[in-house]
């Protein structure tokens, strides 16, 4: 639960947050009242130093997706003696609960990311992993401790993230699937419902619009856990990709990817202007990243509403993103380093007019 000092600390930062002098673009309606799904859109606490970052998060999406600040590099980062009676002393929330304070003050929803992911551990468990019994109890408290102590003000969480290979033959191996089997999936959704049984829980990876192998053993490891009975709501598809990418590859994804009628959730979109491989002389790429937000947004309306879940855009404005970290120079998001609205964003305010 949040504490009172905690509130009030994220409204002093919010007021600050509130005296944007930085200049945006008003001709932009706010895109969370076009679209008839959820817009989510990334943060990490230091953004809200930025005085432009809040109100310009808080026009234009319904929802707010820790970065980092809730994964266990940060939550168990000071590496805390274990504490399962009091969980507060043993895990670090403060980013995560600011962020949620933001959001709640702005009216918004934050969406949990994530709980168990196979390139974080911490030393905690690199300790154990000899030791069978008292990993799985430290995993089942850390999954408690996290999901306990946002019970009931999430809008989903990533339970489980990127647990899929890239070619397509099964699991990656991590340190939870040494220890724990395979079964270090199901384990996790089935504690992490125990203790909040309201809240979506979602399965999450990348590339799944590139390797059409990789999304099948997704699916497969879907039905798998939803035929043992697992509590899995919903599956994230990241959606980080560049401009080039062949019409009709993005659509095959979520069509697909909604074929086991759980909710979808586009989680984490960048389009990046850098393609790593070869690029065609004369390729226009803004309007490669224009068309395929496009296609993203014409086969996610076409989902049963209920599957709709949202739109997460990974980073507000480009340098924001981690594409632009990487050289200071991509401009893969719907509002540029300034703050300003790109054709993008106004290509995506049409498609619902
Ligand atoms: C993956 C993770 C995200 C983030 C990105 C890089 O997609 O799911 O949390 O770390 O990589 O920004």
């Amino acid at each position: 639960m949040l504490s009172r000092r905690t509130v009030l600390t994220g409204a002093v930062a919010l007021a600050g947050c509130g005296q944007s002098t930085a200049q945006t673009d008003a001709t932009l309606p706010p895109l969370k009242s076009l679209a008839p799904f959820d817009l989510g859109v990334c943060a990490m606490t230091a953004s809200f130093k930025d005085p432009q970052w809040g109100p310009l998060a808080a026009t234009h999406f319904d929802r707010i997706t820790p970065e980092w600040e809730m994964k266990m590099e940060y939550i168990l980062g000071e590496d805390n003696p274990i504490n399962f009676v009091e969980p507060e002393k043993w895990l670090r929330f403060k980013a995560a609960d600011q962020i949620l304070t933001f959001a709640k003050i702005n009216g918004m929803g934050m969406f949990g990311h994530t709980l168990v992911w196979y390139a974080q551990s911490a030393p905690l468990f690199d300790k154990l992993s000899g030791d069978y019994d008292n990993f799985f109890d430290a995993y089942q408290a850390y999954i408690d401790g996290v999901v306990g102590h946002y019970k009931g003000q999430l809008t989903g969480w990533d339970v489980v993230n990127e647990p899929m290979l890239d070619d397509g033959s099964g699991l990656r191996d991590c340190l939870w699937k040494q220890v724990l089997g395979e079964d270090y999936i199901l384990l996790a959704f089935h504690r992490a419902h125990e203790t909040d049984r309201h809240t979506p829980l979602f399965l999450n990876d990348y590339n799944l619009e590139y390797y059409p192998k990789k999304r099948a053993a997704f699916l497969r490891l879907a039905e798998r856990l939803l035929k043992a009975g697992v509590p899995l709501h919903g599956l994230g598809t990241q959606t980080h990709i560049d401009a080039t990418i062949a019409p009709g590859m993005l659509k095959a994804a979520i069509t697909d990817i909604a074929s086991l009628g759980l909710k979808v959730h586009v989680s984490e979109v960048d389009i990046s202007l850098k393609p790593e491989g070869m690029v065609l002389p004369g390729t226009d790429l803004a309007a490669g990243q224009i068309r395929a937000l496009d296609e993203i947004t014409d086969a996610y309306l076409q989902l049963k509403p209920h599957q709709q879940f949202g739109m997460t855009v990974w980073g507000l404005r480009d340098k924001d993103t981690f594409p632009y970290r990487k050289d200071n120079s991509d401009k893969p998001v719907l509002f540029d380093s300034t703050g300003f609205a790109k054709p993008l964003a106004h290509a995506f305010a049409e498609r619902f007019a």
